[in-house]
C-alpha cells in the first residue's frame, strides 16, 4: 500500500484499514512438514511488502534493515509453530525515534502491513494519535478515552506520536498519567493483539523513558530515524514528482538543490515533509505562471514541468539574498 498518510491534529486517524484482506490462514501443516522462508514470504506477500518498502523508501538503510530483522523473527516464528515448537509470541512494542518528516509515520504503516501478512495482527490497521486523543480534560474521562481508542487499535498498531506528552511531571495531578497506566497493563496483556509504536524526537523520549521505566521495560524494538542527507532528500524531491505526474524542467532540480541546502539551515526545516511542503508551493507557482498566459494552448509538457522559475520564486532565495548566513 502506497498511499501515504496525513495526521489530521486532534482526531485518531485510522489508515491501511483497506488493506487487502487477511491471508487466508494456512492449514497447520503436518509436525512432518519443514517449509522454506522463501515459502512463508510468499503465502502471506510479507516478501512483496518488504521489497515494496525497500523500492518506495529513499536512503532508511538502518531502519530498514531492523524492519527485515523484525520480519525474520516472525517468519522463523511462524515455521517453528508450524513445526509445533510453540513458544510465547514475541513482544513487539516499538519506538521510532528521530526529527519530523524522517518517515516514522510511513515506515509505521509499513510495519502495521507486514505484521498482519505474517499473522501477528489481525486487521493490520494503524490508528494515529496523540495525547489529546487519550487524556481527558476532567476527572473520570481518561479512561474512557483511552479504552475507546485501544478498542480501536485492537488488531492493529497504535501509533502515538510525541508520546511523551502523556506524561507531565511539572503537573501533579495530570491525567496522562492514568493513559499511561491503562496502555502499560494492555501493553502485556494484549500484546498478542495489539502493537504500539511510541514516536517523537529522541531526546524528549529518553527523558520520558527515564521517568516512565515500565514503558521502556515493554517496548522491544527502539529504531532511530537518521535525518535524511541532501542528496536522499533530492531523490525523495524526484519520487514526489513521479507520482504527481510532475518533473523538474531544465535547470530546476538544480535549482531545487540549492533550495535544499537554503532550507536544512533553516529552523523549522522538517526533512521529506518540508521537501512535500516546497514541491507543493512550487506547484503552485507553475499554476499561477500558466494561469496568466491566457492564450496558449498548454501541453502535457508545459503542465508537468516544474521550470527555474517556479523553485526561485521562494521566499528561501529572496531571505538568503537579504540575510547571508
Ligand atoms: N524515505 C522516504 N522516501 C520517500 N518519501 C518519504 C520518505 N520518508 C518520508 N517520506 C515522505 O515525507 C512525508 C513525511 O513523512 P512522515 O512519515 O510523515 O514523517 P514523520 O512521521 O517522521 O514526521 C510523507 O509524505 C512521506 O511520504
Ligand atoms: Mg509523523
Amino acid at each position: 500500500m502506497s498511499t501515504p498518510l496525513y495526521s489530521i491534529p486532534g482526531a485518531p486517524v485510522v489508515a491501511g484499514a483497506e488493506a487487502t484482506p487477511a491471508p487466508a490462514a494456512a492449514p497447520a501443516p503436518e509436525a512432518s512438514a519443514p517449509r522454506t522462508v522463501g515459502e512463508v514470504l510468499a503465502e502471506t506477500q510479507a516478501g512483496r511488502v518488504l521489497e515494496e518498502l525497500d523500492r518506495s523508501l529513499v536512503g532508511l538503510a538502518p531502519v530498514k534493515g531492523r524492519i527485515r530483522d523484525i520480519a525474520a523473527l516472525l517468519v522463523i516464528d511462524k515455521l517453528r509453530v508450524s513445526l509445533g515448537l510453540r513458544a510465547e509470541s514475541p513482544s513487539l512494542h516499538m519506538c521510532f525515534t528521530g526529527n519530523p518528516g524522517t518517515g516514522k509515520t510511513t515506515v509505521a504503516l509499513r510495519m502495521a502491513e507486514i505484521l498482519h501478512r505474517l499473522g501477528y495482527v489481525r486487521k493490520g490497521h494503524l490508528v494515529a494519535v496523540t495525547r489529546d486523543d487519550l487524556v481527558g480534560q476532567y476527572i473520570g474521562h481518561t479512561a474512557p478515552k483511552t479504552r475507546e481508542v485501544l478498542k480501536k487499535a485492537m488488531g492493529g498498531v497504535l501509533f502515538i506520536d510525541e508520546a511523551y506528552y502523556l506524561y507531565r511531571p511539572e503537573n501533579e495531578r495530570d491525567y496522562g498519567q492514568e493513559a499511561i497506566e491503562i496502555l502499560l497493563q494492555v501493553m502485556e496483556n494484549q500484546r498478542d493483539d495489539l502493537v504500539v509504536i511510541l514516536a517523537g524526537y529522541h531526546d524528549r523520549m529518553e527523558t520520558f523513558f527515564r521517568s516512565n521505566p515500565g514503558m521502556r521495560s515493554r517496548i522491544a524494538h527502539h529504531i532511530d530515524f537518521p535525518d535524511y542527507a541532501p542528496e536522499d532528500l533530492l531523490c525523495i524531491a524526484e519520487r514526489m514528482l513521479e507520482q504527481q505526474h510532475y518533473r523538474f524542467g531544465s535547470g530546476a532540480r538544480a535549482a531545487f538543490e540549492e533550495y535544499l541546502a537554503l532550507r536544512i539551515r533553516q529552523p523549522q526545516f522538517a526533512n521529506a515533509r518540508s521537501v512535500r511542503n516546497a514541491l507543493d508551493r512550487a506547484r503552485l507557482r507553475q499554476a499561477s505562471r500558466l494561469f496568466a498566459e491566457r492564450d496558449r494552448a498548454l501541453g502535457a509538457d508545459d503542465l508537468t514541468t516544474l521550470s527555474v522559475a517556479d523553485i526561485r520564486g521562494s521566499r528561501v532565495f529572496a531571505a538568503a539574498a537579504t540575510a547571508p548566513l
